[in-house]
């Protein structure tokens, strides 16, 4: 008997994890709830053996109820921080992710910040406020602006990096007095500003134990040249030349190890994805920036293509607390993934473009063009959210995966299309191509 695996989630990271599980000797079918139009449809080379990839409607509650489900792995943070995880277990489903005692790590920027601090893991100074009056008081304690936080989860929207007193006031007033984001701003972190490269570390821990994946570097704002707002991410690559097997190594002990014991300590043992975000600051120095309890996005689009081996046995052997050295492999390549968002993102978006010649992209070599905002509508594909697909190339090497990827996201047509021209851009030492 073989698995069926169910991925709860409707991201890119969804398409690319179930993909990724769908290619797994011992998974037959994979369940997307609820999925994107990419994740109705089984890539033939699946099909002639007789696996299925699809979406359902059911909630992953009912789907637990009404059929069997060998393994779930849940993507967002979301459904995490509310216990979909601990609810799923107790349906007797095995589940990789994080119970939502350990998914606080995301859920409470103020409980990560206290955490990392009692377990001795660099992170920047900061303060937990509630009111104005003490966000003034606090505010003095900072030499430049600092960085404002809202506490609680903000669909990626929580962070404002002020430029001056006016922006700066006006993001404390919207978040204290819970009109920017409800709950989850009423509780604000000041926390002093790093200047630097960020990257993406993650690991997949199964509670004692950590297996630290390839380092990724994602592009955040909406520009070349890292300008203009902030996005859930524009494209990412790995592994990032940035970090050298020195640094890797002060990563994984000084980072990643702490936070599986220090969570262990605390009797929230964390099973799933860890992904800590890092800022290297120039003079080499990591510093945690936040934590999430989920895979990235786009870093999985990227990540996907640089495991090697049977990722649902790895999952799984991880939800039951029993990784062991050999359980996850890597490959030796590089891997780049270019996100086509829709017009208007990273504000309101316009759906209903029609998306064409996705075929034209998947036929460049070591291409996957990863499905986020799409739905098909009668015969079309159709736009229908920010971020719209990932076109995800992977190579011997990372300038190869960066053409692989431009020349089939050039391929790729809908209205309003939005790219950015730099992906890996910094790291390879050159200009856009
Ligand atoms: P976070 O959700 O905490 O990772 O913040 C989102 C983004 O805001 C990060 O990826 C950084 O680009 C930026 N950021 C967060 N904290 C800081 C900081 N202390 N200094 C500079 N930039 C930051
Ligand atoms: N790409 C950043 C994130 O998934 O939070």
């Amino acid at each position: 008997m073989r698995r069926t695996v169910l991925v709860v989630g409707s991201g890119g990271r969804e398409h690319a994890l179930a993909l990724r599980l769908l290619a797994s000797e011992s998974v037959d079918h994979v369940v997307v709830a609820p999925g994107n139009a990419g994740t109705t449809l089984t890539p033939a080379e699946w099909s002639k053996r007789g696996k299925t990839l699809r979406s359902t409607p059911l909630s992953p509650l009912e789907l637990a109820r009404s059929e069997r489900i060998d393994l779930a792995v849940v993507g967002p943070e979301v459904p995490l921080c509310a216990g979909l995880s601990d609810q799923l277990q107790s349906l007797g489903v095995r589940t990789y992710g994080p119970s939502a005692m350990a998914a606080r790590l995301e859920g409470s920027k103020a409980f990560m910040k206290r955490f990392a601090d009692r377990n001795g893991i660099p992170t920047a100074p900061y303060e937990v406020v509630t009111s104005l009056v003490e966000a003034h008081q606090a505010r003095e304690r900072f030499d430049e602006f600092p960085v404002l936080k809202a506490d609680g989860l903000c669909a990626g929207k929580g962070v404002v990096l002020a430029s001056d007193p006016q922006e700066l006031e006006q993001a404390l007033d919207g978040m204290l007095s819970g009109r920017w984001f409800g709950e989850a701003g009423r509780t604000v972190l000041l926390e002093q500003r790093l200047a630097g490269s960020e990257v993406s570390v993650h690991a997949i821990c199964d509670g004692e134990r950590a297996f630290v994946l390839p380092m990724v570097q994602d592009h955040k704002r909406i520009g070349d040249g890292d300008c203009g707002p902030n996005t859930g991410g524009m494209g990412a690559y790995g592994p990032a030349p940035l970090v050298t097997p020195e640094l890797f190594v002060r990563l994984e002990r000084d980072f990643v190890d702490k936070i599986v014991e220090g969570m262990a300590a605390d009797g929230a043992p964390f099973r799933g994805t860890l992904f800590a975000g890092l800022m290297i600051t120039s003079d080499g120095e990591p510093s945690l920036l936040e934590i999430n309890v989920r895979f990235g996005d786009p870093e999985t689009q990227v990540l996907m293509n640089l495991l090697d081996g049977d990722l649902a046995d790895v999952l799984d052997l991880a939800a039951q607390g029993c990784l062991s050295a050999g359980s996850v492999a890597t490959n030796d390549l590089h891997a780049l993934c270019v996100v086509l968002a829709a017009a208007g993102y990273p504000g309101p978006v316009r759906s209903g473009d029609v998306i064409t010649a996705i075929e034209a992209a998947e036929a460049v070599e070591g291409v996957h063009v990863y499905h986020a905002g799409t739905r098909r509508v009668g015969d079309e594909l159709h736009t229908a959210g920010g971020r719209v697909l990932g076109v995800t190339a992977r190579a011997s090497t990372l300038q190869q995966a960066q053409q692989r990827a431009y020349q089939a996201a050039s391929c790729v047509r809908f209205g309003g299309m939005q790219m950015r021209r730099d992906i890996g851009a910094r790291a390879l030492g050159t200009c856009a191509p």
